[in-house]
């Protein structure tokens, strides 16, 4: 028996409950593998209250994503060996446990220059920034890019590797004191859109042409104001909704405000198969052994204490990656 956090219903974070559960052996295609740090993703607390439907039945475990060790291994499956550091994130939650059973095609072996502490910190997150600049709207240097939501776990791998890339980058915080953090993590400019106007700032900055990019995971509370942000021929990507859903986009806007593109993406489209993962992890890896891109870990909790972890990021109080230590 090992420890995990479960639900056995939909709601807030008194949902979230430590228990005991079993973990058979792997089977054909499977590696068990004990975790070291779960990541926490703002997902997590989309799952938790049944807006997000990933989930095949109640009760399950939550968690996308954690690091750990192969403990063993399912027939069929060669490219791993008991022992080894491993990472992933998956669709199918799971990772808020002292150990489970992973698919073996989704997990990748750490290098050695990498923490496991860092894999879990940065594999979602850090995927995510890789495939938004290098291929949802592949950015180029000189361009500007406005990044919501920018302090904040997937905002922070943002903000450095469009920095690495040469992008001039302006970040949006909900509170004063985060300010500090993103421009000391490769924003340009910074803007408590709670008080400020990022599209004011934007315009100003490009000189009324408007941004090439904006990478928004906030969702309904800035979606009027981006499309007003951004140059002719601009791209709105919208990957996440964390002030709630989107209504439908009106295409007609989209066209008179500047043949604008829209685009809601998701991390699994663009990891379709094995090598796609590979190379998506690579290009993480490589960034962050190359220290142009790092994990911010701003806060640390107990796995069983994840109920804690949800309240402060649905509070706005998170900085960075948040991790629960298995
Ligand atoms: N499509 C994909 O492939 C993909 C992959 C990973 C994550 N995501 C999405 O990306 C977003 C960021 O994920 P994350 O795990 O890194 O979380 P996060 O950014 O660390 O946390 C969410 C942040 O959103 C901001 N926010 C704005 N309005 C909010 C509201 N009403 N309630 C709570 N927070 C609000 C807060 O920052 P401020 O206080 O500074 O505004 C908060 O810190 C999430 O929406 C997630 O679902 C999408």
């Amino acid at each position: 028996m090992v420890k995990a956090i479960q639900i056995n219903e939909f709601g807030g974070p008194e949902v979230l409950q430590w228990v005991e559960v079993d973990v058979p052996s792997p089977g054909p295609g499977q590696l068990l593998v004990r975790h070291t740090f779960s990541g926490l993703n703002f997902i997590d607390v989309q799952v938790r209250k049944g807006s997000y439907p990933v989930l095949p039945q109640l009760p399950a475990i939550l968690g996308a994503e954690a690091s750990g060790i192969v403990e063993s291994i399912g027939e069929g499956v060669n490219n791993f060996s008991v022992g080894q550091r491993v990472v992933y994130a998956s669709t199918y939650p799971g990772a808020y446990s002292e150990s489970r059973l992973i698919n073996a095609d989704v997990a990748v072996s750490i290098p050695e220059s990498i923490s496991d502490e860092d894999a879990a910190a940065s594999f979602l997150k850090g995927c995510t920034a890789e495939y938004l600049v290098n291929r949802c709207y592949p950015v180029k240097s000189g361009e500007v890019a406005l990044v919501h939501a920018a302090a904040g776990g997937v905002g922070l791998f943002l903000c450095q590797w469009l920095k690495e890339l040469g992008v001039t980058v302006i970040g949006t915080v909900g509170s004063d004191e985060k300010k500090d953090e993103i421009l000391s993590n490769g924003a340009n400019f910074a803007v408590n859109y709670r008080s400020e106007s990022f599209k004011e700032l934007s315009l100003d900055v490009t000189e009324g042409r408007g941004v090439s990019v904006v990478y928004d995971s906030v969702g309904p509370d800035v979606y009027s104001d981006s499309i007003d942000s951004l140059r002719p021929r601009g791209y709105m990507v919208n990957f996440g909704n964390s002030s709630g859903p989107l209504e439908p986009i009106d295409p007609v806007e989209l066209n008179v405000k500047g043949s604008l593109f829209f685009t809601k993406p998701s991390m699994r489209f663009y990891q379709l198969d094995r090598k796609q993962l590979e190379e998506s992890s690579n290009r993480l890896f490589d960034v962050m052994e190359r220290k142009a891109v790092r994990a911010v870990i701003g806060q640390k909790y107990a796995l069983s204490e994840a109920h804690k972890a949800h309240i402060d990021v649905e509070a706005r109080r998170t900085i960075g990656s948040t991790l629960l230590v298995c």
